[in-house]
């Protein structure tokens, strides 16, 4: 992605879901003056997500798109196209990208993830880190490709999990270095990719 780096930000489009709080962290960043992205799009799989209304008071373009409709990524395609849209960052978005759609971003779409990819893709991972016991979890940011959660790592921070630590405080924790990792991956992406 070093290619992309000009004079300008690399317009970047965040898709969400739900709370938004990546989205938060990454808007941040991105208004930072060494910042090399401009968070330009903000696409919505739910209507009720609380990410928009961040969104909106922030004066980001943002949609939230119906994902019940035909052709639904065709019509994703097209608005990124419209929007210029050079990079994603998925944040908490809960749907499936295809392999087709993923192919026409190829190496330019990044995931965040509450644990130590490759443990614990998918869904609960907090709920089973403790079931398991681990002595470890943590966040990874890593590439989107055609598997849930399987993409090659671009950025991976561990801590420890403690005896008093429950899937609140997990949560809390995690969130802490998920906002941490996030606007480094990026970095690491654009700059040496
Ligand atoms: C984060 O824990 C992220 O790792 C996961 O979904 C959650 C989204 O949180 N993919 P937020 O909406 O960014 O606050």
């Amino acid at each position: 992605m070093a290619e992309l780096i000009g004079k300008n930000k690399i317009n970047t489009s965040v898709f969400i879901s739900g709370r938004g709080s990546n989205l938060k962290n990454l808007f941040k960043f991105s208004k930072q003056k060494q910042s090399l992205i401009k968070i330009s799009l903000v696409l919505s799989s739910s209507k009720m997500a609380k990410g928009l209304k961040f969104a909106k008071s922030n004066n980001i373009k943002y949609l939230s798109i119906n994902y019940n409709q035909k052709n639904i990524e065709k019509k994703i395609l097209l608005i990124l196209k419209k929007n210029n849209i050079h990079m994603i960052c998925l944040a908490g978005f809960m749907k499936i990208l295809s392999k087709n759609f993923i192919s026409k971003f190829k190496g330019k779409i990044l995931n965040i993830h509450p644990s130590l990819l490759p443990k614990y893709k998918g869904l609960n991972v907090h709920e089973r880190v403790l079931k398991n016991k681990e002595k470890y979890t943590g966040a990874t940011v890593h590439l989107v490709n055609s598997k849930l959660d399987s993409g090659k790592i671009i950025a991976q921070k561990r801590i420890m999990v403690l005896k008093k630590d429950n899937k609140k405080s997990l949560e809390k924790k995690v969130l802490k270095i998920e906002h941490k990792i996030y606007p480094e991956a990026i970095k690491i992406l654009l700059t040496n990719y």
